[in-house]
């Protein structure tokens, strides 16, 4: 391979220099993380499937006229990407409890929400992604009004997307998150979806028989996560061959 600048590593992917200004090259590794890093493993073949996931659902996204940093996927493990500069703020879309909210409120896992509730967490390790209101994201300045305003709109437009794309195939879409970045024209910025969808960053459970279906395997030890993402992988119609 050759050699090539990096320019950020995450837990779950890598960073390189694009091939033009403004673009960079998203690498999708094994690697899994869980409660901020405390539990790591490796679950193989993963960053293929997430980088095909992704790829699948943030082009859907970009045919629905949700901006997207997503460009063209390069081969089994990269992307080529918008380099944005990222917006710190996690934000996070349930439909139905789960979780963090079960445990922080007490309201039992699978309990459909009357209402779809949109989280924002402020994205800092040290602090373990701490959850904010929308007035801390105002006060210090991580997003303005209009941004915020912008993020919140896009997060409803993707779930109602996805959560219908995911009934399609016999899932349901419990949460997910997503992070946004700015691409700056002269003086001002523009918020486009950026990062990743996929069952790394959603909790997908079997319509039917509520089966997990994503992360929660490998963060609960529940085992046979690679068949799960398979599974989604395969529901979605993109599975290779066999
Ligand atoms: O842990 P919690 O219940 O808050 O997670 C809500 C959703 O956000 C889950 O789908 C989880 O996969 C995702 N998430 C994530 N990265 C984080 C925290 C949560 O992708 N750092």
């Amino acid at each position: 391979m050759a050699r090539r600048r990096q320019i950020y590593e995450g837990k779950a992917k890598i960073l390189y220099e694009g091939p033009e200004p403004g673009t960079l090259i998203q690498y999708f590794k094994d690697d899994a993380t869980a409660f901020n890093a405390q539990k790591k493993g490796t679950i193989n073949g993963k960053g293929v499937l997430n980088n095909r996931i992704s790829e699948h659902i943030f082009t859907m996204l970009g045919n629905i006229g949700v901006p997207t940093h997503f460009l063209r996927r390069l081969n089994m493990r990269e992307q080529l990407i918008r380099q944005v500069e990222i917006v710190p703020i996690e934000v996070v879309v349930r439909n139905i409890a789960a979780g963090s909210m079960s445990k922080r409120l007490g309201i039992e896992e699978g309990t459909q929400l009357p209402r779809t509730v949109i989280e924002y967490y402020l994205k800092d390790d040290a602090l373990g992604d701490p959850l904010i209101t929308d007035e801390h994201i105002l006060c210090f300045g991580w997003a303005s009004q209009e941004e915020l305003h912008d993020i919140a709109d896009l997060a409803v437009r993707v779930n109602d997307f996805m959560s219908g794309l995911f009934a399609g195939i016999g899932i349901k879409l419990v949460d997910f998150k997503l992070e946004f970045g700015r691409i700056w024209d002269n003086d001002y910025a523009r918020i486009i979806l950026a990062d990743e969808i996929s069952p790394d960053n959603c909790r997908l459970w079997d319509a039917t028989t509520g089966e997990k279906l994503d992360k929660d395997r490998f963060r609960r030890d529940l085992g046979g996560e690679v068949e799960a993402y398979q599974e989604v992988a395969r529901r979605l119609g993109l599975m290779p061959e066999g």
